[in-house]
């Protein structure tokens, strides 16, 4: 007997989840099947993110910043802190447990918003009468039949041609998470998002971190200006990026792992580590959907191919998240889906693409939102552009943490902001006001003109909107 739905949603990480909620919020019955598993079998609902991505990497982001503010910047605020030692095991279980925590959070959302939880793989089978329905495969075998199907089931680690991923000897954000020792040299391949944070929680906790990047270019994505104030605070570290390299044989040795490559002059390297990392990307994830004997359309990388509306090729079901084009970010999924199901209840859902925030939670983090110095150049748009360091904040020099600028680029004419990008403390949290200035289709005068609290770090972004029209008041 097949159970009824008005909404069912296939995956329950930022997208899966949040289309839930929202779908029951909108007063449809709802159900959300995930297949994670925690340590125990059980269900673990958040998906990458909440499992292997955002949440574990920043929990470990935290611990080994911590680490080396002890070792290396106590001492100049006159604290003594010898002997200072990281128990690894302790801080995998601290991140475990954070993990938990969200976790449990997401099923007692679903049960506060009467969402119905399926623990299993859901697939799309063909119905006898015509149409699908969603098999789903878990403790329980069930059948579910929907008016509309959100899919949401993310995306996997890109593995490099030839070189499984082992999660022992070559890690992939999984097994990234979960090493039990500091190794002692550790190689990653990629210095993208990935490649930066973890190369960062590892370096931090005593490892020789070396990437290396396929590209000639650092962070190619990022405003050339905060790209190269970035690198230059990661060499300082000793976090070492070698670019412009050719990856050749990958091998496992008795000690560890050791990969050949070409470096950018074309000299054959030999690069030997405990560990490897390979961060170069993800693809979207349709294992085991069945999207083939429904004909769900897929594109050439695996996506599964969707409107602006995130309508597939098939009526009433729709796709969100990285499962589809677009950024991999938890926050475009969580958009995705919010605005999804409020289309389903004949409203108008809307992700505004030009107002995603972008963030790498290093030491000295980056983060930005909307275009660069070198896209408007590329698209012949007249400009101008205004920086602030963070060396001229009272807040960032109490903090000790002075590393970086905010930087804003508007229309040389109408003073729209088109582009604010910052490297240095909290940009994380920094970046927001920017969004909001953005989506209100703010000029830099009108960020110049609002009061910001002082001291606070927030004084730079308005610092940075001044410096637009070259009046700066602090430097
Ligand atoms: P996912 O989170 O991948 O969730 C998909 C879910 O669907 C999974 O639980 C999966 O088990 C389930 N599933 C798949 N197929 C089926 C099926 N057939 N039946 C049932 N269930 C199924 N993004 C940020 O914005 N900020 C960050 O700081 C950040 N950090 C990251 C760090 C790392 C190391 C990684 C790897 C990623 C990070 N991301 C970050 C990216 C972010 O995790 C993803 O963009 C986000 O998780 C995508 O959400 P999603 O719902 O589309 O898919
Ligand atoms: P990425 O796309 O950010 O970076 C991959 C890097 O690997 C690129 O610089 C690419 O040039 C390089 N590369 C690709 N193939 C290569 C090869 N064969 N040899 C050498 N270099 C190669 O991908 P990453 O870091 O794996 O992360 C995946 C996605 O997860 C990110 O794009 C992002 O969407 C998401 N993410 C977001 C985070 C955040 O928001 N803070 C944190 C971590 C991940």
């Amino acid at each position: 007997m097949s159970k009824q739905f008005d909404v069912i949603v296939i995956g329950g990480g930022p997208g899966g989840y949040i289309a839930a909620i929202r779908a029951a919020q909108l007063g449809f019955n709802t159900a959300c099947i995930d297949e994670w598993k925690n340590g125990k079998g059980g269900p673990a609902p958040g998906g990458t993110c909440t499992n292997v991505g955002c949440i574990p990497s920043k929990a470990l982001l935290q611990s080994s910043e911590h680490f080396e503010h002890a070792n290396k910047h106590f001492a100049e605020h006159g604290i003594t802190a010898s002997d200072v030692k990281m128990d690894v095991a302790k801080m995998l279980a601290r991140k475990d447990g954070v993990v938990k925590q969200n976790n449990d959070g997401i099923l007692y959302l679903f049960k506060k918003n009467k969402v119905s939880f399926f623990h299993g793989r859901g697939s799309f089978v063909k119905a006898a009468e015509g149409g699908y329905e969603i098999k789903v495969a878990g403790a329980a075998e069930e059948t579910l039949v929907g008016k509309h199907i959100i899919v949401a089931t993310g995306s996997n680690a890109r593995q490099l041609p030839g070189v499984p991923f082992d999660e022992e000897t070559v890690l992939s954000n999984d097994g990234a998470l979960r090493v039990g020792a500091v190794p002692k040299k550790l190689a990653l391949i990629g210095s993208g998002v990935i490649g930066l944070e973890m190369g960062s929680v590892w370096r931090r906790l005593g490892a020789d971190v070396t990437i290396l990047e396929g590209l000639p270019t650092f962070l190619g994505a990022v405003d050339e200006q905060i790209a190269k104030e970035a690198k230059k605070a990661f060499d300082k570290q000793g976090l070492k990026v070698e670019l412009g390299v050719k990856v050749g044989e990958v091998a496992k040795t008795k000690a560890g792992v050791s990969i050949d490559y070409t470096d950018a002059k074309g000299e054959a390297k030999k690069l030997e580590a405990d560990k490897l990392i390979v961060s170069i990307g993800r693809v979207p994830n349709t294992i085991g959907l069945n999207a083939e004997a429904v004909g769900l359309k897929l594109d050439d990388r695996g996506a599964i191919v969707v409107d602006d509306e995130c309508k597939t090729s098939l009526p009433n079901v729709w796709a969100v998240g990285d499962v589809v084009r677009g950024p991999m970010l938890a926050h475009k999924a969580e958009e995705e889906g919010v605005a999804v199901a409020e289309r389903i209840a004949g409203q108008h859902g809307h992700v505004n693409f030009n107002t995603i925030p972008w963030v790498i939670y290093t030491s000295p983090e980056i983060a930005w939102v909307g275009r660069t110095e070198q896209q408007l150049k590329a698209d012949g748009v007249k400009y101008k552009a205004g920086t602030f360091p963070f060396l001229a904040n009272g807040r960032a020099r109490a903090l000790g943490d002075t590393t970086g600028m905010v930087k804003f680029l508007a229309d040389a004419t109408t003073d729209e902001i088109l582009g604010v990008h910052i490297v240095g403390p909290m940009a994380s949290e920094l970046i927001s006001e920017a969004v909001v200035a953005m989506e209100f289709k703010a000029s830099a005068e009108d960020i110049a003109r609002i009061c910001h609290a002082h001291p606070s770090l927030s004084e730079a972004t308005k610092e940075a909107a001044l410096a637009v029209d070259k009046r700066t008041l602090n430097f």
